[in-house]
Parts: C-alpha cells; structure tokens; sequence
C-alpha cells in the first residue's frame, strides 16, 4: 500500500488563512443578516489600474490572431519584463540585477514555499517569530524542523528570532548559526522594518557565517521612509549571500492574475562551489511552464509611465486606510505600530485577551475580521493584524465599529 510524506502529518491544523475563512464563512451561516468587514487576509480590493487593463487586452488581442499568438511562455520569463524589473526595480536604485538572475513566477507565496527545495534538508532554518507561516510550514514538509512541541508551539530545528515591541519588532542575530535565514521587509505581519544599516549588519553576518538570506520584499512598495531598503541588493555583499522575492499582487493588485520574480543572483554560491542560479534554472525549466504571456504583459505594463503613477494611487488609498485604521485604534485606546511603510497595522489584544479571543470577540461583536496574531507565531501571542487593503468606506466603517465596542 502507498505511504504519503510524513512531513506533512506533523503539520499542526490547517494553514492559518483557510482557518479563518472556515470560522467566518460559519459565522456568516448562523447569521446571515450580518454585514461582515475583512481586514483579515491581505487581499487588494481596487481593481486593476487602466494601464494594466489595456495592456491585457492588448495581449489577449495577440493570442488571437496567428501572426500573434503565443503557446508555452519561456520558463524564466519573457525577456520585456525580466529587462523592465532589471530596469526599473533595480538599475533605477543603482542596483545591477542581471537578465539571467530574474526568475519570473506566478507569485511570491509559490516562490517562497518552492525555494527551500534546493537546500540540503538538514540545513537549519532561522525565522522571526512572529512570521508568515508559508516558511515554517514549508519547512516542515520538506523534513527541516525536527518535532513540534504543542505546548510552545515551537519546532525543535528551527531557530526562532522573536520580534517583539522591546526590539521595535526587529529581529536579532540569533547566537546559534543558521544555514538559511528568512526575513521579510517591510514585515508581514508586524508592518515593521529595519533601516539599510541595521539590513547591512545580516548581510555580512550571512557572509561571514556562510548563511544564506531569503529576503520577501512583497510589500516594498508601500515603504514611505527613507532609508528603509526596498531591496537586499542595496547593502553591499548581498549578492554572494541572498535571494530576494517580489510579487505583483501587493504593489499593482495583482492577487488574482497572479505574477511574482525570485531574484538568485551568479554570484550566490552554496559552500561546495554549486551556483544556485543553477539549480534554481534547473528546478524552474523543470517544474514550471512559465507566467501566462498575458499576465507578464500585464506586469510590464505596471513599470510604464501611466502604470507608474496609477499604482502609486493605489498604493497611497490603501496607505490612507493604514493611517485611518492606526490613528481611529490610538484614539480608542489601543496600543498600535505599524501601517507606516506596509499594508499592516499591529495591535495589542485589548484585556489580556488572546489572539483568538479578539478574534472572536471583534467577528462577534464588530463584525470585523482581522488575523490572530498567534496565528504567525507564538510572540504573536496577545498580538491582531488588521489590513489596510480594505475599501475606504468599509475601513471607515470598521474602525468606527472597533472605537464603539
Ligand atoms: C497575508 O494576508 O498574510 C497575505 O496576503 C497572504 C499571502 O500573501 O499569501
């Protein structure tokens, strides 16, 4: 009789977001009068900008026409995007990204669960804690994070860097080596980040130790401050020690036409010389057919002059929620960060209460859902994340429902 891969029977429960949609589509059941606001998920709600829109109209006008039409897309990406992002998200920060180190994918949460596949499985993990829980539990199916402890709601093999407010939700260089850290900045969930200083420091730490960097930058856009980094590539020395992940959906909307890149520079090397540029080619020709031509037009269309400037509308009406909802929760009372250079805001639970508790207590009685904190982590213990990719009216409303409870 055939035996599935253990790893996935240590998984603990379902993946935190199907959880949450399990409870809510049940309570919309048992009380189907209820309007119900969600600030849970990071879903984006505007539609996709003009630009974008033409554009894959354009395109699907192409794939109907002989002279035109495009069967399997190259498996790294067509070359007018990988030029656009080398160009615009790296050249215009005096960052050399090469062609051939742009790896064009149908998303970052695909990209960051898929990456591990080309590290040894004894290789050991670091993660903040809280973190989202695409990395841990990636991990654990590949076999990489020992035994779970139900009561810390920790697994043995993996180092955890807890992010907590006396740290400004920063992460600390853990003092057990790691073999592959992941880190994410602008931080989903915290809405934390670091400045490129303090970035600099676990770049010459990964050189220095050998480790390598997974760096999720899926919501670089929304940072506001500067000298926050919105790419690993801007300290010196990442290239030989980090990947970096981006993704469409957060900075152009593109959640449900799906479009991500993994940047794996030449020059990253594994410790017995291999390229990892080279493994992930072999991996991406091997198991992906490539972003649909439609949707990588599409993504070129986000870096044109017009797509430029439509998304950063976008990105500032969901910026304005991210203030409305920080300032309306300050007011009432709570203790809140985040929100100023990502999509999140970071409460404290109100009343001792847990994550789940609030949870409950805010679906029950403001009709409001929002992500647990404990959800992402233990440290995430006593902690919710309300999103800012709301609309502006349902923002509004949400928040006037929270200051009345
Ligand atoms: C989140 O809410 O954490 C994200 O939207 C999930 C994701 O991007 O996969």
């Amino acid at each position: 009789m055939f035996k599935v891969n253990e790893n996935y029977l240590k998984l603990p429960g379902s993946y935190l977001f199907s959880t949450i949609g399990k409870k809510v589509r049940e309570y919309k059941e048992a009380n189907p009068d209820k309007e119900i606001i969600s600030l849970g998920i990071g879903d984006v709600t505007q539609p996709l900008a003009p630009a974008i829109i033409d554009s894959l109209h354009a395109a699907v006008d192409e794939m109907a026409k002989k002279e035109t039409f495009r069967g399997y897309a190259p498996d790294l990406g067509y070359e007018f995007l990988r030029s656009a992002i080398a160009k615009h998200d790296y050249a215009a920060r005096g960052v050399d990204i090469a062609i051939d180190e742009i790896f064009v994918s149908d998303g970052a949460k695909c990209d960051s669960g898929n990456i591990q596949e080309i590290f040894a499985t004894d290789n050991k993990i670091a993660v903040c804690d809280p973190v989202y829980p695409v990395y841990v539990d990636t991990n654990v199916m590949a076999g990489r994070t020992g035994t779970y402890d139900k009561n810390t709601e920790l697994w043995s093999d993996v180092i955890y860097m807890p992010c907590k407010a006396e740290n400004g939700f920063a992460p600390e260089l853990p003092e057990e080596t790691p073999d592959i850290i992941y880190l994410c900045f602008p931080n989903n969930p915290t809405g934390a980040t670091i400045r490129r200083p303090q970035l600099q420091e676990w770049v010459d730490y990964a050189n220095k130790n050998g480790a390598v960097i997974i760096y999720d930058a899926a919501y670089e856009a929304y940072i506001s401050e500067e000298d926050v980094p919105h790419s690993i590539y801007e300290c010196d020395g990442a290239k030989t020690c980090a990947i970096e992940l981006r993704s469409f959906s957060k900075n152009a909307g593109f959640t449900g036409t799906r479009l991500g890149f993994a940047v794996v520079p030449k020059d990253l090397k594994a410790g017995d010389g291999t390229s990892l540029n080279a493994l992930w080619t072999r991996r991406h020709g091997t198991k992906f057919n490539g972003a649909p031509y439609i949707i990588q037009r599409a993504g070129e269309a986000v870096y044109s002059e017009a797509g430029k400037a439509q998304t950063a509308e976008q990105i500032a009406y969901y910026m304005k929620n991210a203030k409305l909802i920080k300032e309306g929760l300050a007011e009432a009372g709570y203790t809140v960060s985040g929100g100023v250079n990502a999509p999140y805001i970071w409460l404290q639970t109100p009343d001792h209460k847990t994550s789940w508790e609030f949870f409950d207590y805010l679906l029950e009685n403001a009709n409001v859902v929002g992500t647990p904190g404990s959800g992402f982590g233990p440290s995430g213990e006593g902690y919710f994340r309300l999103t800012a990719f709301g609309t502006y009216e349902n923002t509004v409303e949400a928040v006037k429902r929270i200051k009345a409870l």
